[in-house]
């Protein structure tokens, strides 16, 4: 796809609230670069899928986030995938498809801290618990496995005295949201 067809189309994942699709949404508005063209999720109640409906964007639920086919139709028309929050595994059928142009956030400085379990709450209790002095975001190419792909960027989160998985997390989330953007409009240039 050339520039001259417009911004690249982006979609987005998404289980939960969506602060880092809004976020997202909130840099890429008027953007040239990019665009943010549908959001999906495997919940009908996310929080996420508000916040798009907000910016008019179209949103799919999906009825088996298992099943390649019917992710790949709600990404007929995507350029590039964005997991902001996403729970569930990518089936492998369409993580071939989008080799290179998916990425994942995740809230902790991997490889550490990923894998199977390893989400919200539970990622930044595991930090706190293992006594490291730091965590952060990541931001890594998604491939068959939870949290494995080739990591593309990071910022790290200094762990305070007295830090709780609850005031750990909020640092977390405003370092994702300070990552997240920048990311996807210098992927969106190579894409593009
Ligand atoms: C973020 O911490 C993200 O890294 C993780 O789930 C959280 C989602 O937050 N995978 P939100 O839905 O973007 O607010």
């Amino acid at each position: 796809m050339s520039k001259a067809e417009g911004p690249v189309r982006v979609a987005v994942l998404v289980s939960g609230g969506g602060t880092n699709l809004q976020a997202l949404l909130d840099t890429l508005h008027g953007s040239t670069v990019a665009r943010v063209v549908r959001v999906i999720s495997n919940q009908s109640g996310a929080g996420a899928l508000d916040r798009a409906r907000r910016a008019n964007i179209a949103t799919t639920v999906l009825r088996n986030p298992a099943d390649p086919n019917e992710l790949l139709a709600a990404l007929h028309d995507a350029q590039l995938v964005v997991l902001a929050g996403y729970l569930k595994l990518i089936p492998p059928a369409v993580v071939a498809q989008f080799r290179g142009r998916m990425i994942n956030i995740h809230p902790a400085l991997l490889p550490d801290f990923g894998g199977p379990g390893m989400y919200g709450h539970h990622v930044h209790a595991a930090v706190l618990a293992s006594g490291a002095t730091e965590s952060g975001a990541t931001i890594h190419f998604v491939d068959e496995v939870f949290d494995r792909g080739e990591i593309i960027a990071q910022e790290r989160v200094r762990i305070e005295p007295g830090d709780t998985p609850d005031r750990l997390a909020a640092r977390v989330l405003e370092a994702e949201h300070r990552l997240l953007p920048g990311v996807v409009l210098e992927l969106a240039r190579r894409i593009g």
